[in-house]
């Protein structure tokens, strides 16, 4: 029999109506919730990825302002610019899209980012809560990842995960949250050895890689029963793809996310939710 093909898109759906709910009873409080997003040059996934977050959040209620950039801009004025964001009281978060064009520095523009408005978790402040197990702000996409697996009522707690990434966005927060809900944790990444062997040990693989000319998850390398989270896009001959081989491994895990179609709408939800709880502070605080 089949695995279960996880519905990121429906949760995503549910999390966005508690949250238009927030919003509106924060809009009673007089509190209009507000996302700034910067994008700086014109790459085609990046111009997408904005304007996917800008939509979901005017289909709940968040105002959404975006900011272009020349490809070009100075770092100083894209400082600048989070600068006067981060001033501004009438925006509650404040995200940079990245990758940044090369010229520019992703963590210098983290840096000046104000924690309280780091909808994105990737400020060393929030980061570090995360890391000594006190989370607030926290990336998206390892949080849509947690919410998949809780919403199917997997119990992480002594279950051997293998993360397939390590930055910043992802692999590492992620390592954080599945620690809190007792998980014991690879990393793997580009100078793993026998990646295979660790993929095979695994109850719950979750793989970011993004390349399919480097790297796909085949069905000999899990177990039986897995559970398959695929957090990569890539265009690959003209389709959406993951890292997962999905047609095969569906037939041999328990549960396995498509793409599209899978963590990416969770991303998104995650982003709206972290603006309301940017947005919420000392109104609709419990
Ligand atoms: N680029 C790809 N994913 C993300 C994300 O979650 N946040 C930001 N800021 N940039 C990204």
């Amino acid at each position: 029999m089949d695995g279960i093909r996880i519905d990121g898109k429906g949760i995503a759906q549910s999390i966005k109506d508690e949250v238009r709910s927030q919003v509106i009873k924060l809009k009673e409080h007089d509190v209009h919730p507000c996302l700034a997003t910067i994008l700086v040059g014109d790459d085609v996934a990046s111009t997408t990825y904005v304007r996917n977050k800008h939509k979901a959040c005017v289909d709940v209620g968040i105002e959404a302002k975006i900011h272009k950039l020349l490809a070009t801009t100075p770092q100083s004025e894209l400082n600048k610019l989070i600068n006067q964001l981060n001033l501004d009281n009438s925006i509650h978060g404040v995200l940079v899209q990245l990758p940044l064009p090369q010229h520019l520095s992703d963590f210098e523009a983290i840096m000046k980012i104000s924690p309280n408005k780091d909808v994105d978790g990737l400020t060393p402040y929030n980061a570090g809560l995360l890391v000594m197990g006190m989370p607030d702000l926290v990336a998206c996409t390892p949080l849509g990842v947690i919410e998949i697996l809780q919403h199917y009522q997997i119990d992480m707690e002594g279950k051997n995960v293998v993360i397939i990434n390590r930055s910043n966005l992802v692999g590492k927060p992620l390592y954080h949250l599945l620690l809190q809900h007792n998980a014991t944790i690879t990393t793997c990444h580009s100078k793993t050895q026998d990646m295979a062997s660790m993929c095979k040990k695994a109850d719950i693989i979750i793989t970011a890689v993004g390349n399919r000319d480097r790297f796909v998850l085949t069905s000999d390398m899990v177990k039986e029963g897995a559970i398959v989270i695929d957090v990569a896009i890539s265009r690959f001959e003209g389709k959406l793809v993951g890292d997962a081989d999905y047609p095969n491994l569906i037939k041999k895990v328990s549960l396995i996310t498509p793409v599209p179609g899978g963590v990416g709408p969770m991303t998104v939800a995650m982003l709206l939710k972290n603006t309301v709880r940017a947005a919420s502070r000392g109104v609709l605080d419990e």
